[in-house]
């Protein structure tokens, strides 16, 4: 993650004073404009890592199926799926309420009808997930981390795979050990600028049917 000076970007309620900015999603299939805006992460640019994620994840699975950006923040990833996926409706979840409506006028701006945008508890209950993709908000601490990626990875259909994109002087590497610990499987799709791209599924990619 790149935003460290915004310690708290994972208040339910920032208190930063607002200063609402902009910046430019731009990948080979995506060119969107998002606002922004204090008190959320990575306000200033689109994280690194969340470029990377975009960059070198997979496409969205196809077809009207359940996604999910987990810690959506201002929505690059979400508006990305939908984006890739118009016909998937894409969960943006996030705790901080700016950062929820950010999310939601930046997918309303674009017209990404797909994306809804929610606080984690109003997730409906029964909701499986063909895809989710985080840049998780490691800074919350190891417990709490392992909470909410348990939480959502538990969501994933058996086929269903999860992105996850993180710095690997923040852990990621150890993260990947206690997801494999905890029964998923974890593989590096890719390394680049100290951020790893790690997919997760259930059991064995080779023996999975
Ligand atoms: C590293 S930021 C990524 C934001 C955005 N996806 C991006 O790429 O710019 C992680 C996000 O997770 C959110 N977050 C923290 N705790 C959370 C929780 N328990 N449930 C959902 N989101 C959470 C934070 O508010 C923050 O917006």
């Amino acid at each position: 993650m790149d935003a460290q000076k915004d310690q708290h970007y994972w208040s339910d309620r920032p208190e930063a004073a607002s200063r609402p900015g902009e910046v430019s999603l731009l990948l080979p299939d995506v060119d969107l404009t998002l606002a922004t805006d204090r008190g959320v992460f990575s306000a200033d640019r689109v994280d690194r890592g969340t470029r990377f994620l975009l960059l070198d994840g997979p496409p969205p699975p196809s077809g009207p199926v359940d996604l999910m950006d987990l810690g959506c923040g201002y929505g690059p990833i979400a508006c990305a799926l939908a984006t890739r996926n118009p016909e998937a409706t894409v969960w943006a979840v996030d705790v901080n309420e700016r950062a929820r409506e950010l999310c939601r006028a930046n997918a309303a701006t674009a017209g990404l009808d797909g994306v809804r945008v929610v606080a984690p508890d109003d997730v409906p209950a029964d909701l499986s997930l063909a895809g989710l993709w985080s840049n998780p908000p490691i800074r919350i601490g190891k417990e709490a981390l392992h909470e909410l990626l348990t939480r959502w990875l538990d969501r994933l259909t058996p086929d269903g795979t999860a992105q996850l994109v993180v710095q690997r002087h923040l852990g990621a590497d150890s993260l990947a050990r206690w997801l494999d610990g905890m029964g998923w499987t974890t593989t590096r799709r890719g390394s680049r600028k100290g951020f790893r791209l790690l997919e997760v599924t259930r059991g064995q990619p080779d023996t999975r049917t």
